[in-house]
């Protein structure tokens, strides 16, 4: 198969990732943090080196201060729920995903205000737009880094002095970032930073984590044991615990661990040149085909590399049934970002979307070129 749906999430992950998930199940898969035994101190040890590799990644000094989740989607619902309350006004966009327009709603409905901004035709937020929605009640700005229809990159750096300056918490949703764009919570102001472990850390899926800043004082809403005062019934207020209940993945945070030393391997640049050279490439061949439409802006400077597109009278998910046959996975449809096709003109079409990773090579694109241009013919 040639995997094109990294955006999802990548595939395949490098081999140590693999191992380490089988050597800890059948060496050291016991409960972190609970027993003294030597299994469970090394199961803590493997826990304890992941944190701080992804404390490294991020430019968090406390790697306490990063707790593990199951996936971004449920870091955001952590940050967003555990921090709006009823009056209190939260700032965001259409091009969010569900994972962060869905609790918005659902708070929406229970009293939270909420504005969500537009985008311009290439994806980006206008930061005037931003700092004109600002009212005394702004308690939150919830931003998608980049976005996983068209991969605009918005100016994190930029956002998180506005909330800075304003005295707003930020939230920010890198899951088609982290792993291929340099992201530094102290530089970008940055308060919460939710992401997942399967996709640019490549980490198993089930993995993720969310840095919440010292001293943010946030409600929890899953209690249970942490290993710590267990001759206590009250959740400790203390990091990670707070928010960590219940028996981590070891196994797969295992495997995260490796995915981060890869990454740090292979370099963030060198990773991101590779995919933006793939993308750039298919991006130049597809362009040139007069019943593709390409949405987003016509360079990869400011984007993640996916790619959505359509062709003329072909619907997106007979384009995605039709490369599968032909042994090439996307993804089409919505990609659970509903809001985006209004301003893309998607909205009762979607979108096919070709999404690459470090892994991909030149010849699968050009083959998938070819693919695509036999499906119009
Ligand atoms: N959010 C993931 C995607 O864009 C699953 O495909």
């Amino acid at each position: 198969m040639i995997y094109l749906d990294n955006a999802a999430t990548t595939f395949p992950k490098p081999v140590e990732v693999y191992e380490e998930v089988l050597t800890c199940m059948k060496n050291y898969g016991a409960s972190p943090g609970r027993s003294s035994h030597d299994m469970a101190l090394k199961a803590s040890a493997k826990i304890l080196e992941t944190r701080q590799l992804l404390s490294n990644m991020f430019g968090v000094k406390n790697p306490l201060n990063m707790i593990f989740t199951c996936n971004a989607t449920e870091g955001l619902n952590i940050g967003i729920k555990g921090l709006l309350k009823s009056n209190d006004h939260a700032i965001s966009t259409i091009i969010e995903h569900n994972s962060v327009l869905r609790p918005l709603k659902s708070l929406n409905k229970k009293g939270v205000e909420l504005t969500l901004l537009g985008v311009d035709d290439n994806g980006y937020v206008n930061l005037n737009d931003i700092k004109n929605e600002i009212k005394k009640n702004t308690k939150a700005i919830i931003i998608n880094h980049a976005s996983n229809v068209i991969g605009s990159i918005q100016n994190i750096e930029e956002i998180g002095s506005i909330a800075k300056e304003n005295n707003i918490i930020f939230i920010v949703d890198a899951s088609q970032s982290a792993g291929l764009i340099p992201i530094d919570v102290e530089i970008c102001n940055i308060d919460i930073l939710a992401f997942p472990g399967h996709k640019g850390l490549y980490g198993p899926q089930g993995t993720g984590a969310l840095y919440i800043k010292e001293g943010l004082k946030m409600s929890n809403f899953k209690e249970g044991g942490t290993g710590s005062d267990s001759k206590s019934t009250l959740q400790p207020e203390y990091m990670p615990d707070k928010y960590e209940s219940g028996t981590l993945n070891t196994p797969a945070i295992a495997g995260l661990c490796e995915g981060l030393k890869f990454i740090n391997r292979i370099g963030i640049e060198c990773i991101r040149t590779h995919e933006e050279d793939l993308i750039t490439y298919l991006y130049e061949k597809l362009s040139k085909l007069p019943y593709i439409k390409i949405y987003g802006e016509s360079t990869y400077k400011n984007r993640c590399p996916v790619l959505s597109f359509n062709i003329d009278g072909v619907d997106s998910s007979m384009v995605g049934y039709l490369l599968n046959k032909k042994g090439i996975a996307i993804r089409t449809g919505y990609h659970c970002a509903p809001l985006i096709h209004d301003m893309l003109g998607t909205s009762n079409i979607g979108t096919a979307r070709i999404s690459v990773g470090y892994f991909n090579t030149l010849e699968e694109i050009e083959y998938t070129v070819q693919a695509i241009k036999d499906i119009f013919i």
